[in-house]
């Protein structure tokens, strides 16, 4: 998908889902919705979903695509990579990533966001795979940032 593309589409998800996760504050309802949209709108997305940062631990949330790791070793690969940078992390081309976890081997490319609360918590972390090299750039990382800004939102 081109950039122009993208930029457009991302801009339409926004808005969607500002005005369907205002309908709810439970964050799993909203990461629920958020992966539903992204899944089935973005044409490259392999596999979406969240891995929840439960006591010390990442395990799998609410996601689309083909079956996922429940837990990921800590500190091991591209999730945790995103925790512990507290940053997105962007992946061209998975086997160049020297401790990526892989769930499936289908999966070629990768973007990993975290997802703070309102008091800049690192609560959880947003993971799509592309099976397609280099399928993320900066507008991802910038659409996916303001989208994860919606889950623990109060307004
Ligand atoms: N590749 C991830 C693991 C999760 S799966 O891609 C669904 C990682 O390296 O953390």
């Amino acid at each position: 998908m081109d950039d122009i593309k993208k930029e457009g589409r991302y801009s339409r998800i926004y808005k969607q889902l500002k005005d369907l996760l205002s309908r709810t504050e439970d964050p799993l309802a909203r990461m629920a919705s958020v992966c539903a949209v992204l899944h089935h709108k973005m044409d490259y997305y392999f596999w979406t979903g969240f891995y929840l940062l439960k006591e010390g631990k990442l395990i799998v949330g609410p996601y689309q695509g083909p079956v996922a790791c429940q837990e990921l070793e800590k500190d091991k690969g591209v999730c945790w990579a995103a925790v512990n940078s507290q940053a997105p992390v962007l992946v061209e081309d998975v086997h160049a990533f020297p401790d990526h976890i892989s769930c499936d081997s289908r999966s070629l490319s990768e973007i990993t966001v975290p997802v703070f609360n309102e008091r800049g918590e690192v609560m959880a972390v947003f993971d799509v795979d592309s099976d397609q090299k280099a399928s993320f750039s900066h507008i991802d990382q910038r659409a996916l940032s303001e989208i994860m800004s919606l889950i623990f939102s109060t307004e």
